[in-house]
């Protein structure tokens, strides 16, 4: 199992640019499938979950082509058009691919079977399944809802009316894509409201989405059976990527990096207000030019003191994916942060409270770990001097590899390849900026 070792540094600086946003990435992909004709798109991720995900669309009977150092072209069938794969989906790491695919095929009348790795085979799917079959698609998985699992989609869908039981795009994103084959409205309700790529790339292909604030929350109204028009999509830097970037800066004083043309949707980016609550020194310099109504900024991040905050429930919608990385930068501040709400970190590529609460606890960090909370104490520069085993999840390596730079004695990571399913280049990058990453012995 390949790991890494991250060594202590004095200061990053420079400038450098993030991998195209994973969440857009795979809905380009899907959607250009749906489109009829000629889609092209710029900073597509070209990380493992993404490849995955165009090789699914390219069993569905869709054309998906590399055109040149940062152009893809898909070419659609439209919706309704696609043909049954010939074989079983393997989509690797990736919850979003596989989630958002489950919707697409909901949608057409043949069978899908969808497979991943040992991660992704333990994550729950019956959040997906389970509006799909009152939609009308017939599911069969493994141990009642995991992977492998069998989709039968239906070329006459019900439409629906669904409130989400858990703040969730994959879930949100799976109704709407199979709500396009389904006649009339379909409506998904959330009580707090997620990240809203789908809907802005919908209405970019030409379908009608409403959002509208109700006393139950969210509600989201996709008009079904429209027509997609292909069309140009501009890939913004991943701000979940950025944001190992942007704490390992932070917690090294004297740093200054400069990270370019990230994606700040509101619904992406709560991270960096929290690390500005924290005392970190963050400014977002506004991109002129938004790529398809997302925001994008330049953000600097010079290296500093940070002290300890409590981060409420509502925040978590709006940096799910954040709460590794803040773990690391609470390990560095001084006093206590605790996170609040975090239960859905359970059901990540691993369970991130455990493999969080266990690598501090392992780098000498006082750390609790409740039901659906995490508290660390920051009580000075942790020890590290410790190896982690990554659980085939790449941001708990990606974390640790952050730990490390910061850290009285180098942190090792074992299982450090999965961070190609999101970050390719991620070590390269870092060791331009100043880290001392490189290969470990076995
Ligand atoms: C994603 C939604 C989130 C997030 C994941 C990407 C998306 O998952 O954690 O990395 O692209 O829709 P949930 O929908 O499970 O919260």
């Amino acid at each position: 199992m390949p790991s890494i070792v991250s060594s202590p540094v004095d200061r990053l600086a420079g400038a450098c640019r993030v991998p195209g946003d994973k969440s857009i990435s795979h809905r380009a992909l899907i959607l250009g499938a749906l489109a009829v004709g000629e889609t092209r798109i710029s900073g597509l991720l070209e990380g493992d979950d993404v490849m995955r995900t165009a090789a699914a669309v390219r069993a569905y009977g869709a054309t998906v082509a590399r055109t040149g150092a940062d152009g893809w072209r898909v070419l659609g069938r439209g919706v309704g058009g696609l043909a049954e794969p010939g074989d079983v989906l393997d989509l690797g790491n990736s919850g979003t691919g596989v989630r958002l695919l489950m919707g697409l095929a909901a949608g057409h009348p043949f069978t899908s079977v969808f497979t991943g790795d040992a991660s992704l085979r333990r994550r729950p799917m019956a959040r997906v399944t389970q509006p799909l079959t009152a939609m009308g698609a017939r599911v069969v998985g493994h141990s009642g809802d995991r992977l492998p699992l069998a989709l039968t989609g239906s070329a006459d869908l019900v439409p629906l009316v669904y409130r989400t039981p858990v703040p969730s795009a994959q879930v949100k994103s799976a109704i709407l894509l199979a709500a396009l084959q389904a006649p009339g409205e379909t409506t998904v309700i959330e009580a707090q409201p997620t990240r809203d790529h789908t809907e802005r790339l919908l209405r970019q292909f030409g379908a009608t989405v409403a959002t509208v604030a109700t006393s139950d929350g969210q509600a989201v109204t996709l008009v079904g059976q429209p027509e997609l028009s292909p069309s140009a999509v501009v890939v913004p830097g991943d701000p979940s990527s950025a944001a190992f970037v942007a704490v390992a800066a932070a917690i090294t004083p004297g740093s200054d990096v400069l990270i370019q043309g990230i994606g700040v949707n509101p619904r992406r980016a709560a991270l960096f207000d929290v690390l500005t609550a924290m005392g970190a020194h963050l400014t977002l310099t506004p991109v002129a030019g938004h790529a398809h109504g997302e925001p994008i900024a330049d953000l600097r991040i010079r290296g500093g003191e940070l002290e300890g905050v409590d981060v409420p429930p509502e925040r978590a919608p709006d940096m799910i994916d954040e709460y590794p990385v803040l773990a690391v930068a609470a390990a560095f501040a001084a006093g206590t942060t605790r996170m609040h709400g975090v239960a859905e970190l359970r059901v990540k590529e691993s369970d991130r409270l455990g493999t969080m609460a266990r690598g501090l606890a392992a780098c000498g960090v006082v750390v609790e770990e409740g039901r659906d909370s995490l508290t660390v104490h920051g009580r000075g520069r942790p020890q590290g001097g410790a190896r982690i085993d990554a659980d085939l999840d790449h941001r708990i390596a990606m974390s640790f590899l952050v730990m490390g730079l910061r850290a009285r004695a180098p942190v090792a990571v074992a299982g450090a390849d999965t961070i190609a399913t999101s970050f390719p280049g991620f070590v390269d990058l870092m060791n331009r900026l100043g880290a001392g990453m490189s290969d470990a012995p076995a």
